[in-house]
């Protein structure tokens, strides 16, 4: 759970660095990730989506690539970042809060979130609202850092808490902000525990899905029918 006007400072600040410092600190492997999530959502064959937290549109261009025919919306709190978005062709775009969705009950056929989640105020509260934006029998799908088991967990650690602070400080100007990242990533749920949490917020079938040995993983489920509100 995070502090929302703390999180808008860090992406506003580090905006027109966020995608160069991401694909040098994940060695390039976010665009295997979100190709993964992308092929994964492509299965499902909706016709709305909605891409919340973002950001600067990577998601959006990897589902467009594998669903051409998808109207994809893309929303997120921070202008500043959107704006790398619009500047990537991206247009369809909506300055809302994960927490407060300025969509209709039932618009969506997809809720995508991709590293997004992990930043939100109340994560019980931003999955509610995904599941309520979404049609029944339709499909969520969550992208973000997980904690691999040990004997892996230890250098991983020491890579998020020393390296990455430092070489991201050293890309984006804003060290505090990788800082928190680390500290981000320790606290949020992974594996059956987002499971848990996704089941107990309107959804059906969590799964949780490791890759590269745990530090990412991809939640997907479905909108059962019984509305999460009631
Ligand atoms: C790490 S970036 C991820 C961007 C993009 N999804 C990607 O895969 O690169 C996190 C994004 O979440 C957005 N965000 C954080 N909290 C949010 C909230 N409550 N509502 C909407 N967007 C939020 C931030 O503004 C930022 O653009």
């Amino acid at each position: 759970m995070q502090n929302p006007a703390k999180v808008r400072g860090i992406f506003s600040s580090i905006a027109g660095r966020y995608d160069v410092a991401n694909h040098v600190l994940c060695g390039g492997l976010d665009f295997l990730w979100r190709a993964r999530a992308a092929r994964m959502v492509a299965a499902w064959q909706p016709r709305d989506i909605l891409d919340l937290a973002t950001g600067s549109g990577d998601l959006v261009l990897a589902m467009q690539r594998a669903l051409p025919q998808a109207r994809i919306v893309g929303a997120d709190f921070c202008l500043p970042m959107l704006k790398m978005a619009a500047r990537k062709g991206l247009r369809s775009l909506v300055v809302a809060d994960g927490t407060r969705l300025p969509f209709a009950d039932r618009s969506f056929d997809a809720v995508t979130v991709a590293f997004g989640l992990r930043n939100m105020e109340s994560w019980p509260r931003a999955l509610r609202e995904m599941c309520r934006v979404l049609r029944e029998g339709g499909h969520l799908l969550v992208l973000d850092f997980s904690m691999p088991r040990q004997p892996f967990a230890a250098i991983y650690r020491f890579y998020l808490h020393r390296v990455l602070p430092l070489a991201a400080g050293l890309i984006t100007g804003n060290r505090s902000g990788y800082e928190y990242l680390g500290e981000s990533i320790e606290a949020f749920p992974s594996g059956a525990s987002m499971c848990r949490l996704i089941g107990d917020s309107g959804f059906r079938a969590p799964r949780a899905i490791p890759l590269a040995a745990g530090i990412v993983s991809i939640y997907t489920a479905e909108k059962s029918g019984d509305d999460p509100r009631s």
